[in-house]
């Protein structure tokens, strides 16, 4: 949470070329919050967050954006889509249902923190239930040379256990019942006790079936959810939790433009669209969603929207809520160069992907800098000619190059295979050229 905005852009910049600007805004909106939490609490209330709404065509990074963003922050994080939800009274999920996953997500973020401070206590809970089973204590009146033996074995058998060399050994353990937790979200407060109450029936009624025989490799990560349910203080958790969720949370609502409602469309045919948005409203400014956990403040959760626009306009969306996005960011098309880009720098790139895979094989995949100039080349070239569908065009681009490797991998077994800038041009000239196929095959 403490990284400065160069911080966060330089670590996007591993995985998402060029988009400087929405790079730059986002960052500064994860800072700003960073430095709000730092203020006197009276202050604090008063510091709204800006949303912030990217706008940029099919393919260009928005949704990379956010979900390399969700992996980096230790931050109560999610991402809708805006179109899955419906106006409240209409059969489907509402709007306030994303602040009740906001708020699971925000929980397991905790859960998994303290499960991680707390390893140790867990580790060696699951270790004594394992032994205990294995190696039953001996009884009090046993002989004093009995105990030493045990004392003796219990070493060995712990480093055994630890060590993994028992992992198949079968075990028969008693499971102590975990609430079977439903985490469906969708249903409000009042339904979710309801389901509470039935799950807490069925652990009951189902008491006797709780022993059972497992390997040892299975009890371990069995016993683990046990040991955390009994040794973590669920209560501070949830509180936590909803701190967190209030202070920190961040909404990526996906697909926004798809809930706008373009002026030119024929008579507005979808009202629950504009239902949707009207829902969003209160959420986005600022109210309180009870949820199964808490009631949760809204004020201060940040708001990132996303949309190609390609049929609509932001301005198509209702005027109340365009205010609610104040911090604008367009995100650019991809250039030739941007594109080989995308294939050369980022992390685990589409490249070294293939690579890896046919690596499997034995193949040892080799591209020559031209190639890749070549593949970028035209893919941009796709892209003017039919749709402009950004960097997934790599993919298809990418795939049809290399298909009959792929396909035929086990004959080039432990060669090395050159791709060459000749070969990707013979596997794709005729395609590009012809605007029937091309509109078929990238
Ligand atoms: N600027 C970029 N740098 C690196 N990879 C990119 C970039 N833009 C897109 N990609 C890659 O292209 C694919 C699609 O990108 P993404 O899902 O972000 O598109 P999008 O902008 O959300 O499009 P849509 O509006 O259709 O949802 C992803 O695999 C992503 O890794
Ligand atoms: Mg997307």
């Amino acid at each position: 949470m403490d990284l400065t905005p160069k911080e966060i852009v330089a670590y996007l910049d591993q995985y998402v070329i060029s988009q400087k600007d929405a790079k730059k805004t986002i960052a500064l909106a994860l800072r700003t919050r960073y430095r709000r939490m730092q203020l006197p609490e009276e202050l604090q209330n008063e510091i709204m967050p800006k949303n912030i709404l990217m706008i940029g065509s099919t393919g260009v990074g928005k949704t990379e954006i956010s979900r390399r963003l969700a992996k980096m922050m230790k931050v109560p994080f999610i991402k809708v889509e805006a179109s899955k939800y419906t106006e409240v009274g209409f059969v489907g999920r509402d709007v306030e249902s994303m602040i009740r996953d906001l708020v699971v997500n925000a929980i397991s973020l905790v859960k998994s923190e303290q499960e991680e401070a707390n390893k140790e206590k867990i580790e060696n809970y699951v270790l004594n239930k394992i032994i205990e089973r294995l190696l039953p204590p001996p009884s009090e009146q046993a002989s004093q040379t009995k105990k030493d033996d045990y004392q003796k074995l219990l070493k060995t058998m712990q480093e055994q256990v630890v060590k993994g060399d028992l992992d198949n050994t079968i075990i028969e353990i008693e499971f102590e019942k975990v609430n079977i937790e439903f985490n469906d979200t969708n249903l409000p407060p009042e339904m979710a006790k309801v389901q509470e109450s039935f799950s807490k029936i069925f652990s009951t009624l189902s008491k006797e079936d709780s022993k059972k025989e497992v390997t040892v490799r299975d009890a371990k990560s069995l016993l683990k959810h046990e040991a955390a349910s009994k040794l973590l203080d669920t209560v501070s958790i949830n509180a936590e939790a909803l701190r967190r969720t209030q202070n920190g949370g961040i909404i990526f609502l996906d697909e926004i433009d798809k809930i706008a409602i373009s002026a030119k469309s024929q008579g507005r045919n979808d009202p629950s669209k504009e239902g949707v948005q009207r829902d969003l409203l209160p959420i986005v400014e600022g109210s309180s969603v009870t949820t199964k956990y808490g009631v949760i403040n809204t004020d201060h959760i940040l708001f990132i929207a996303a949309g190609a626009f390609h049929l609509t306009k932001p301005s198509d969306l209702i005027p109340e809520l365009q205010g609610r996005f104040p911090l604008r960011v367009e995100l650019e098309s991809l250039t030739e160069e941007t594109l080989y880009k995308i294939l050369t720098q980022t992390t685990n790139s589409l490249l070294k992907q293939y690579q890896a895979l046919l690596g499997v094989e034995g193949v040892h995949l080799i591209f020559e800098d031209e190639a890749i100039r070549a593949i970028a080349k035209i893919s941009h070239r796709a892209n003017e000619i039919t749709e402009d569908i950004g960097a997934r065009r790599l993919h298809t681009v990418t795939e049809k190059v290399l298909e009959d490797i792929s396909f035929n991998a086990e004959d080039y077994k432990n060669k090395d295979y050159v791709i060459t800038s000749t070969f990707v041009h013979n596997k794709l000239d005729t395609v590009v050229a012809n605007d029937d196929l091309s509109r078929y095959i990238l």
